[in-house]
């Protein structure tokens, strides 16, 4: 039995769930007129409903005193402090830091980090500005109008999903794209139809080293060149974000349009560092430092609200209760927001890559299960596709589900009826509809059992008055300390990615024998011996 097992909450908690596991959402509510109000709280601009959890008092109570009991408090502490709490590779992790206000203090290796952050802001402000107003010109002269952000992962999938959600914030004068794939018909989709006179690529990356955002940079380079001829062509159409500069600067790149970074900062925590380059060229410095708000605001509301009404420590320990008491494999995310396409993309990573684990800090396995598989599609698409398993599958998947009060588009009576069906799923799912209540409304004896709704699914509610750029900042905040909260119970290290190393060292070992002419001599097992042999067969 580990330290975590061993807990006398753990083991509260699971001897509670015994208890409770059978006790259903309809009981739960008709037992307890002020549980939806008691179980809902708000900070940071958002609103959560947690109310219709398979929960009571007592879980809440228990699952408050695990997080007591595992240090949550003290170790979120030592984050916003710049303690090295990322150990496996001796760093601090300080994505906070990036949206702290001009004049707050915070200490990494005995130097302020906050003025240095303000100053890559600031750079990033002018050269958007530039871009934004046709100040800064491409190589022939003519005003940048297309802008490519070449990244993968957290170097791709925030500025995407940030574009996406913030849309009618940017200036639609202008054309976004972002590739990512080391797949070729990424790059080229992403660039068919633009004019190289008018596109800026942004290399977005950590290391600089990321093999499919090099091959990328390097397509981008020659397709450029091609098109405008000598390589000076590079220095007006490149800007890059790392933390690596002198790689950005062997590659070409004018040291004037290369933003930097740090490497308190992991990938899937980068969208507001000067990774959010695009984002910001694309939604003005104000909507941005209006994101950067949002962000701060949910930070401070997870540093000082109390423990029983903090939204990130309350999701983080639902998520607790659901894998390792209830069992659940993983979590559905489901924005009721067509610009939130890519948020469930987003969180993927965030979580996944994040919480993936199966050690913990003293080095030993873990005895219970850690992250959950986290997927989701908006609503109400999902709603015909995957939702009939929500409801009636066997299995068990809490979902959160994620609405906004005021649309963003100028259909205000669609937007009534993108709500009534995010508010009827929460209501469908948590009650359903049993037998008794389906032969009243008069259906056959043989078509009952197909359509009793069994309901006891758990959702939490997570409101907002809008999407825009506070609140996004806000919402992407909340679920980054929601699976700060799910590391620190776990005691993982929730900001390493060791697991996506060794794929990378074997597909570099595989390269050069797809590319050699000459028969290569294969080592691997039978299976990938056959399948390079038959690749090398039919691409020929
Ligand atoms: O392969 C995983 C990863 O290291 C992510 O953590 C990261 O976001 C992504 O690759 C891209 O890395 P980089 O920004 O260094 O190119």
């Amino acid at each position: 039995m580990t330290a975590l097992t061993a807990t006398p909450s753990w083991q509260a908690l699971a001897a509670h769930h015994a208890r409770i596991k059978d006790i259903h959402l309809r009981k739960l509510f008709a037992d307890d007129p002020g549980r939806a109000e008691r179980f809902s709280i708000e900070g940071g601009g958002l609103f959560l409903d947690y109310s219709k959890n398979r929960i009571t008092d007592e879980t809440v109570r228990l699952l408050l005193q695990l997080a007591e009991e595992r240090g949550v408090a003290k170790r979120r502490d030592a984050m916003f402090a710049g303690e090295k709490i990322n150990t496996t590779e001796r760093r601090a992790v300080l994505h906070v830091a990036l949206r702290a206000p001009r004049g707050t203090h915070i200490v990494v290796d005995g130097a302020d980090v906050v003025p240095e952050i303000h100053k890559v802001l600031q750079a990033m402000v002018d050269f958007a500005m530039r871009l934004r107003s046709g100040a800064f010109i491409g190589h022939t002269g003519r005003r940048i109008r297309n802008v490519v952000n070449i990244g993968i992962g957290g170097s791709y999938l925030g500025p995407e999903m940030a574009y996406r959600a913030l849309r009618p914030f940017s200036d639609r004068s202008m054309t976004f794209r972002f590739v990512s794939n080391v797949d070729g018909a990424d790059f080229s989709e992403a660039t068919w139809d633009l004019d190289a006179t008018e596109t800026l690529f942004i290399v977005s990356s950590k290391t600089f080293t990321t093999l499919e955002t090099m091959t990328n940079a390097a397509t981008a380079r020659a397709w450029l060149v091609q098109k405008l001829g000598p390589d000076a062509a590079v220095a007006k159409h490149f800007a890059a974000v790392s933390t690596n500069i002198p790689a950005a600067i062997t590659f070409g790149i004018d040291p004037a349009n290369i933003f930097g970074f740090w490497d308190w900062v992991g990938g899937r925590y980068s969208m507001d560092s000067a990774i959010g380059l695009s984002t910001m060229i694309a939604v003005g410095a104000d909507n941005f430092r209006d994101m950067l708000a949002g962000f701060h605001a949910m930070d401070e509301h997870f540093r000082t609200a109390p423990a029983a009404f903090n939204l990130p420590l309350l999701l983080g320990l639902l998520t607790i209760w659901y894998t390792n008491f209830f069992g659940t494999q993983t979590i559905g995310i489901l924005p009721y927001a067509a610009h939130l396409a890519r948020f469930p993309a987003y969180l993927q990573q965030l979580q996944m890559e994040s919480n993936g684990k199966h050690i913990d800090l003293d080095g030993c396995v873990l005895d219970y299960q850690s992250g959950p598989i986290v997927w989701g599609e908006p609503g109400t698409d999902g709603q015909h596709s995957f939702y009939q398993l929500l409801h009636q599958g066997t299995r068990l998947v809490p979902c959160d589900m994620i609405g906004f009060c005021r649309p963003l588009s100028q259909q205000v009576a669609q937007h009534d009826l993108l709500m009534a069906n995010l508010f009827a799923q929460a209501e469908a799912l948590a009650f359903g509809k049993t037998a008794d209540e389906l032969r009243v409304e008069g259906c056959s004896d043989h078509q009952t059992p197909f359509r009793v709704t069994e309901g006891n699914r758990p959702t939490n509610m997570i409101l907002a008055e809008a999407l825009n750029p506070a609140t996004l900042g806000s919402l992407v905040a909340l679920y980054e300390h929601s699976v700060f909260t799910q590391g620190a119970i776990w005691a993982i290290d929730s900001f390493d990615q060791w697991g996506v190393e060794l794929g990378k060292v074997l597909a570099n070992r595989i390269i050069p024998e797809l590319n050699r002419d000459a028969e290569p001599v294969l080592a691997h097992d039978a299976s990938t011996n056959a399948l390079i042999r038959r690749y090398r067969k039919q691409r020929a």
